[in-house]
């Protein structure tokens, strides 16, 4: 048995503590709920190798504390929570867990856009409420989404498989692309600028990554360039999107709907304006939320961390 000692911040699905327990001494927060930061400030001191969730604070004071770490493997694509730049000053190796969640994630999306544009919140809260009537020819009426044009932020892995889906819709498809991709020629999309993708698209998906650059990268006056039968759609990380802006264009009708599995904060308290906004539809950050999708993340991020502990390159590192 190597001298390695991993800690693992949350028991994930599948064989991954299995795989983790056959590489090194391994220790994983019992309760199931996200560790608190004493505990992982107290056992990180000895660890070699991470085992991390989106919900940890991996910040400069916890690698400060953590002399021997090594590898730090998240069961994320997004690592916004990660410091990434103190990993690299101290040579610790990121990884992260892509493309298996990709189609599972755009999946939700388009499920998103869907009850967005054509009102599901609105309905469901109706029936639950016992506030069905009789079939009106005006009641609930929405906007379409197949044959409509859908913009998409971020045309990266997740950007694309929504796209794929929007060509079975008979969308044209405008996307925004911050670091433009050579190989990248996705059928029937057109690259713009941010400001003509708001103004031109009927629905707007946001799919990139949280960085300083993009946080609120979707303010008030973005919001008021988009068309107001529009909706707009966040499946990156809630801070990418202003939500007192949001909140604000939702109830003046400066955009027609929204559809939100991050948000900002999260969890959203039920007392939010925005989760009694009616044209605002909230799931529980759910993207890769199916049993094939979760197992093979945790799996991924289990031999990706083994790999690092290794010396060998990660399957998929998030640091270059
Ligand atoms: C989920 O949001 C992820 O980044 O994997
Ligand atoms: C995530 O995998 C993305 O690149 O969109």
């Amino acid at each position: 048995m190597s001298k390695d000692r991993i800690v693992v911040t949350r028991r994930p699905p599948g064989d991954a503590v299995q795989l983790l327990e056959e590489a090194a001494a391994l220790w994983v927060w019992p309760h199931d709920r996200p560790i608190d930061r004493s505990t992982l400030l107290r056992e990180i001191v000895t660890a070699t190798g991470l085992y991390s969730m989106l919900t940890d604070d991996i910040d400069q004071p916890l690698i400060d504390v953590a002399p021997h770490l090594r590898v730090i493997s998240q069961m994320a694509v997004g690592v916004d929570n990660i410091n990434l730049e103190a990993c690299r000053r101290r040579g610790i190796t990121v990884g992260h867990t892509p493309d298996v969640l990709t189609e599972t994630t755009a999946d939700l999306a388009f499920g998103l856009l869907i009850a967005a544009a054509r009102r599901f919140g609105e309905g469901t809260r109706d029936v639950h409420s016992g506030k069905w009537g009789d079939w009106d020819p005006n009641y609930l009426v929405g906007h379409d989404v197949h044959g409509s044009r859908l913009g998409i932020i971020g045309m990266g892995r997740i950007g694309q498989a929504i796209a794929r889906r929007a060509n079975g819709f008979s969308m044209p498809v405008l996307y925004t692309q911050r670091h433009r991709d050579p190989q990248l020629e996705p059928g029937g999309a057109s690259v713009v600028t941010l400001q003509d993708l708001l103004a031109e698209s009927d629905h707007v998906v946001v799919a990139t990554p949280l960085s300083d650059e993009t946080r609120h990268l979707i303010g008030w006056n973005e919001l008021q360039r988009m068309k107001s039968t529009a909706t707009l759609i966040n499946i990156g990380r809630g801070p990418l999107v202003d939500p007192d802006a949001l909140d604000t264009a939702l109830r003046t009708g400066e955009i027609f709907a929204a559809a939100l599995d991050v948000t900002e904060p999260e969890p959203i308290p039920a007392t939010h304006p925005l989760v009694s906004c009616p044209n605002c539809f909230i799931t529980p950050h759910l993207g890769s939320a199916t049993t094939r999708t979760r197992i093979a993340m945790a799996e991924l991020a289990a031999r990706n961390l083994i790999a690092g502990l290794r010396g060998d390159p990660l399957e998929a590192p998030a640091i270059a």
